[in-house]
């Protein structure tokens, strides 16, 4: 990653796995030099960055800043999905968004999260029974990834004999070896989810993705396509940050003995401290892209028509001005209403509640089988090369031995 040395000239960005481990530095400069970094991203499409969190929540909440490609003056291209996957949450502006949205939230309700809590405690204490660390583990491959990967599944009702080649398709789109195979991956992926979708209508359940099949509003329903994005944006959405926020939470806690000991003997302060974790790690550093659809103004700096603005997340939750010692991870703090890792305002995350349950089951299960876990000291944690996420490709752990 280049850094230049005139902060708001501007700076290309690099998938880069220096940049995922400790953005926190080269943001805090930006921050502190302007309310506004202008960037190019690795595909090449210039960036307006928001860097303050006064700022950042304020974007979030502005109908200026549209989602849908349509508004966008330089052509962004960013990453490319099959128009029948993009047709979603994340594509769409009030109200096309509103309408989708309703039909989604009668479904995602906080009392089927409830309801998958003994589920995720089941899967998450399966992968632990038959995990060995005598002679050292990754916890990203044997934890983290199969965790979450599990829940989606069940979310949205793959029955037992998919699982395998949902998992394989799922894991290859994530860390594609090439162009090639995440362009094989997606293709594999919307084949599934439309003959999924096919036999929840033939034959209905109770999981979440009968229910949006079924999901009516007055006379409105979900389209094929709304269908098969929806279900393509619940999987990629929920799986990949929520193993990130697991591997890189577990990475937090482990660097501090103290608190892992209080995930074991005090679970009722995990809660809280979850939405700190998200403060601190920041699993999703950026916002997805806001195209301007009329000239506006930012902290003071005018912003053009057309430009691709995206909110810095990980530097919001790191602003002085809103969070005293704000590098320090601080379980007693309490930023459940501003830390900003799940977004805000109509794009709020829909998976949040289902996020947190199944971050804090992780966290509790993992320490309460191992309470005497270290990092490996002969083998640093990997974290993914990108400037999009903040995640691990492999965190090994050891036994902990002696005091
Ligand atoms: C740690 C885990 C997660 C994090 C940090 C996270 C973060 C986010 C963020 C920041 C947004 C807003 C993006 C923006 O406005 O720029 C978002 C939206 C969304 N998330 Fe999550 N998410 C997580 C887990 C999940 C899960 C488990 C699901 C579903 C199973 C999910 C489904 C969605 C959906 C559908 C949206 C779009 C909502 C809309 O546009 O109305 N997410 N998420």
């Amino acid at each position: 990653m280049e850094m230049t040395d005139s902060v708001n000239a501007t700076t290309q960005l690099m998938d880069d796995s220096e940049l995922a481990q400790d953005p926190f530095p080269l943001y805090a400069q930006w921050r502190e030099a302007g309310p506004i970094q202008h960037a190019l991203t690795p595909s090449g499409d210039p960036v307006w960055l928001v860097t303050r969190y006064a700022d950042v929540v304020a974007a979030f909440g502005d109908d200026r800043l549209s989602l849908s490609k349509t508004h966008s003056g330089t052509g962004y291209r960013g990453f490319a999905l099959p128009p029948a996957l993009d047709a979603n949450l994340l594509s769409l502006d009030p109200p096309d968004h509103t309408r989708l949205r309703k039909l989604v939230n009668r479904e995602f309700t906080a009392r089927r999260v409830e309801n998958l809590r003994a589920d995720v405690v089941a899967i998450a204490d399966d992968l632990l029974a038959t995990m060995n660390i005598d002679t050292g583990v990754d916890l990203v491959q044997t934890y983290a990834v199969p965790l979450p990967l599990t829940v989606i599944g069940r979310l949205l009702g793959v029955p037992d004999k998919d699982q395998p080649d949902f998992r394989a398709w799922t894991t290859s789109l994530m860390s594609p070896a090439s162009a090639a195979e995440a362009k094989s991956a997606l293709g594999k992926i919307e084949a599934f989810l439309r003959e999924l979708i096919g036999h929840k209508r033939r034959t209905p359940g109770d999981d979440l993705l009968a229910g949006l099949v079924a999901a009516h509003d007055g006379g409105d329903c979900l389209s094929e396509d709304e269908l098969t994005s929806l279900a393509f944006l619940l999987l990629w959405a929920g799986y990949e940050v929520t193993v990130d926020l697991i591997g890189v939470s577990t990475l937090e806690l482990l660097r501090r003995p103290a608190l892992w000991a209080t995930v074991r003997e005090q679970p009722e302060r995990l809660p809280q401290l979850v939405e700190e974790l998200v403060r601190v790690v920041s699993p999703t550093p950026v916002s997805i892209r806001r195209f301007a659809r009329e000239p506006l103004t930012i902290g003071g700096t005018d912003i053009p028509r057309g430009a691709t603005v995206m909110l810095l997340i990980a530097a919001a939750h790191r602003d002085p001005a809103r969070f005293d010692a704000p590098d320090t991870l601080d379980p007693d703090r309490d930023v459940r209403a501003a830390q900003l890792g799940f977004g805000y305002g109509v794009h709020y995350c829909l998976g949040a509640p289902l996020a947190r349950m199944e971050t804090a089951v992780a966290l509790h299960r993992l320490a309460t089988r191992f309470p005497h876990l270290a990092l490996d000291p002969e083998s640093p944690p990997q974290w993914r090369p990108s400037w999009r996420s903040r995640g691990l490709l492999t965190l090994p752990v050891v036994p902990h031995t002696g005091e």
